[in-house]
């Protein structure tokens, strides 16, 4: 066969077989260690991982729940938010930032996002909040995402949440893991709530999720929460919860994930910057303001609107996957479009919606086959 028409093996778009090759034994050693024990709902592993959490960002307390979504919920419960509240949300991003409001009965309004790091615009943040006024909604919270690994413009926002007497609450299922000006995520907003699906920076072999909070109060809800509003008498419950516990097992996988998880966020990064120098002078690739640091969820460039399904289907032909992340923001989505939008309605957002395309990014992604990306993606888009 000649070197023209010789098909590559494809390539994986996240390589989790080859972080499972790394962890080899000791995934086995410690998920064996929960069958010994059989403790398998809220098992010692739990409250270890929690540990380590809590220290690897630094925030007063961690709390392993069952999902993202649940994640989401939970805080929104704590809070006591519902019916006649506003919650701002971008809806360029994943549905579950918007549904986890909708679930608790509270209206999201949906804001706008910055062209540059595709995190919440604050002055479309300004206009929603009066959006919601207008609708005579309460606005009792912000939900900023960190897209695609890197943080919101947690100043800005902060500011305008004082102001307006809202909450922050930290929708980083994309994001644990980065940093904020020497500060990691975690300690960025009142609370925070991440993810740990597998495809996620930090991801176990299920679902599985958590909350960080610095405020003890709320971190005492949140744990009864998550446990059918359990008090301090197992058989009398409290308050009104979910069953929103994180599986032992999983918690015994990420226990052993996250002592690999610093030197993962380093080869991310590598990979990241180098497919910038790559493809910088013929793509748009993603710019990480100064003082902030991504985790890469996902890398993430931009192309003219209508190049993008040709461009898909050269590579794929090639063996190279690609992905897009969101072909349809959440206000256009079915169940979501007649939530309200912030006044000057999302242009940003409808914008990147038709423009952008992620490339395969992963902590294992050696030069050679981010070579063979590259070369593609650079005839593609001159083609
Ligand atoms: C921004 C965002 N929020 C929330 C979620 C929900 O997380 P999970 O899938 O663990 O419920 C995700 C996950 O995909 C997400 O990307």
């Amino acid at each position: 066969m000649n070197q023209h028409t010789r098909i590559e093996a494809p390539l994986p778009f996240i390589d989790v077989a080859a972080q499972r090759r790394r962890l080899g034994t000791r995934i086995d050693d410690a998920i064996n260690r929960v069958l010994t024990h059989c403790q398998f709902i809220m098992g010692p592993e739990v409250a270890a991982l929690e540990r380590d959490l809590a220290a690897f960002c630094g925030a007063r307390h961690a709390i392993g729940v069952a999902s993202g979504t649940d994640a989401l919920v939970l805080v929104l419960m704590a809070y006591g938010i519902g019916r006649g509240d506003a919650v701002l949300c971008p809806a360029f991003t994943f549905s579950a930032t918007a549904e986890s409001v909708a679930l608790v009965g509270a209206t999201p309004v949906f804001v706008d996002v910055l062209e540059e790091t595709f995190n919440l615009d604050p002055a479309s943040l300004v206009r929603g909040i009066e959006t919601a006024r207008r609708l005579d909604l309460a606005p009792r919270a912000v939900m900023a995402v960190d897209l695609f690994g890197l943080p919101a413009d947690y100043e800005a926002i902060g500011r305008i949440a004082q102001q307006h007497g809202l909450k922050v609450i930290d929708d980083a299922a994309q994001s644990f893991g980065a940093t904020y000006h020497n500060r990691k995520i975690g300690m960025l907003g009142d609370v925070t709530a991440t993810s740990f699906f597998p495809a996620k920076p930090l991801g176990c072999y299920g679902e599985g999720g958590a909350v960080f909070t610095d405020d003890d109060d709320l971190a005492a809800l949140v744990k009864s929460l998550r446990n059918h509003g359990a008090g301090e008498d197992r058989y009398d419950n409290v308050r009104i919860g979910i069953n929103g516990r994180l599986d032992t097992i999983q918690a015994a996988v990420l226990i052993e994930k996250l002592k690999i998880f610093p030197d993962e966020i380093a080869a991310r990064d590598r990979a990241a910057q180098r497919y910038n120098e790559l493809l910088g002078d013929i793509a748009t690739v993603p710019q990480v303001p100064s003082g902030l640091g991504s985790v890469w969820a996902q890398y993430t460039i931009r192309l003219p609107a209508g190049q993008r399904d040709s461009f898909a289907a050269t590579l794929r032909a090639q063996g190279i996957p690609t992905a897009v992340y969101y072909p349809k923001p959440t206000h256009r989505q079915t169940a979501y479009r007649d939530y309200p939008l912030a006044d000057g309605g999302l242009p940003v957002t409808d914008r990147l919606a038709d423009e952008v395309i992620s490339l395969p990014m992963h902590a294992y992604l050696d030069e050679a086959t981010q070579d063979r990306i590259v070369k593609a993606v650079r005839a593609a888009l001159r083609g």
